[in-house]
């Protein structure tokens, strides 16, 4: 085979070519349309900065650059877009198409730039639209439920620690228990959108260029919040805001896996309080009574993924030195596959739990008399006894049960132990427009920037 011939190297060995582009052809086709818009930002920019004898590119010429750029990321939204491997990357493989389609001006988009500070700016733009659609995504499976405990209303369910029986709670606790937990990882996936959120483009290679690039005007283009000020701290940025956003969901899916395993267990015939829909269980080739969970077993899996894929991240990063190395280009498919773990389970889950259905009779049947022994004690106290007292008492019942002896335990109806609890957030106490409220707020916000990221996409691509 002979050596290739690519837009940088006159002659790489194939092996090495192949070895060193790994996967970007198929990886960046998902960057492709936010390329053509970090480069239509940069060319804009280009043409408008001040200061120079000749202006690198003319105004016109920045015009027709991104009437190009639209026509290559309309390409690009329809798979028709290709990364051919002497291209190596998408960014190539979009100078190739301008400069076959313009010519000479194909030529000078990439002025005071460099594929380093591209790459950061492409993935940031990918970041933020998929940051926000996970986080809608999100939000609906708390909404789902919250929902599903509104439905049950206060149907009475085992509270457990220790996996044992321990206090009265209802499936509408468990639900928006569930719900709320989710609900706070917005958070984490808020803070890595802030970092992601930031514009690493005029950075060039890591140290800036001797050209009065205006890293504000880009800035504002395409919408970021501010630029990283220090191009080397640019340079550095790479790789961390992948690290930070598969750590927030590392710990999006462990709680999902905690969901999973809930329902997983509540809905094993031994507990029944459970139904998963038989569409939702897959069965054996051998055992015709089977109807398993499979698809709350792979969240657990895909759980265990995701934070492999953090500890991949950060273990790329750690002791790499200052600058850009092309170590970071594994960053890439790390986080992107995250994502998309992350988002198929929310998707999933959200179906679900939709479908979940609740025996209310298995719910109550499961209250031993050892469920009400808290509440027992507490009436004791609510006659007068001391608390320790009132516990001692009701602890001795329990220990001869325990021991096999005969004892009389008092016993509660189900549902009034779980109406008699009713201070804030508990059996009784559950408030859904705390939820209704956040939910809301998180969509508003989220469609906010979704549509402020997209207008400047269309405006700088005319799509
Ligand atoms: N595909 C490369 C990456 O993701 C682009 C940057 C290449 N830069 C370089 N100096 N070789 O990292």
């Amino acid at each position: 085979m002979k050596n290739r011939k690519t837009i940088t190297d006159s002659t790489v060995d194939p092996d090495v070519l192949a070895y060193t582009v790994g996967d970007d052809p198929v990886l960046d086709l998902s960057l492709a349309v936010w390329d053509c818009m970090g480069t239509a930002a940069h060319v804009t920019m280009l043409s408008e900065m001040k200061g120079l004898a000749r202006p690198v590119v003319t105004t016109r010429e920045a015009a027709a650059a991104r009437r190009e750029l639209g026509r290559i990321a309309a390409l690009a939204e329809k798979g028709k877009f290709e990364i051919r491997i002497d291209d190596q990357d998408v960014h190539m493989a979009v100078e190739r198409m301008l400069t076959e389609r313009l010519g000479d001006l194909g030529k000078k988009i990439h002025t005071g730039r460099s594929r380093n500070d591209q790459v950061a700016v492409d993935v940031r733009l990918h970041m933020k639209d998929e940051i926000l659609r996970a986080e809608t995504e999100t939000v609906t499976l708390a909404a789902e439920l919250q929902a599903f405990g509104a439905k049950s209303g206060a149907v009475p369910l085992v509270g457990r620690t220790h996996l044992q029986p321990a206090m009265p709670s209802s499936v509408e606790m468990w639900a928006t228990g569930h719900a709320e937990m989710i609900l706070d990882q917005l958070e984490n996936l808020e803070a890595a959108y802030r970092l992601a959120d930031v514009n690493p483009l005029g950075s060039a290679a890591g140290y800036g260029v001797p050209l009065p690039l205006d890293r504000r005007r880009t800035t504002e283009l395409l919408a970021f919040s501010r630029p990283i000020h220090n191009c080397f701290g640019a340079s550095m940025a790479r790789g961390e805001c992948e690290a930070a956003l598969l750590s927030a969901l590392a710990q999006l899916m462990a709680v999902l896996s905690r969901l999973a395993e809930d329902m997983i267990l509540f809905s094993m015939p031994e507990f029944a309080y459970f139904r998963l829909p038989r569409e939702y269980c897959t069965g054996s080739s051998i055992m015709p009574q089977k109807f398993n969970p499979d698809v709350l077993e792979l969240v657990r899996s895909k759980a265990a993924q995701v934070l492999g894929l953090q500890t991949a991240a950060i273990s790329l990063l750690h002791a790499m030195p200052g600058g850009y190395n092309r170590d970071l280009q594994d960053c890439k498919w790390l986080y992107m596959k995250g994502l998309d773990l992350a988002r198929r389970t929310l998707r999933i889950l959200a179906k679900v739990v939709k479908g979940l259905k609740v025996d209310a009779e298995k719910c109550r049947a499961a209250f031993t008399p050892g469920v009400f022994a808290t509440d027992v004690a507490l009436m004791k106290v609510a006659a007068g006894t001391p608390w320790r007292d009132a516990y001692h008492e009701v602890r001795d019942q329990f220990a001869a049960l325990y021991d096999g002896k005969r004892a009389e335990v008092a016993v509660m109806d189900p549902d009034e132990a779980v109406a008699a609890k009713t201070h804030e957030g508990t059996t009784g106490g559950i408030d859904h427009r705390i939820y209704l409220r956040r939910e809301k707020a998180a969509l508003k916000s989220i469609s906010g920037r979704l549509g402020a990221l997209h207008a400047a996409r269309r405006a700088l691509l005319g799509m």
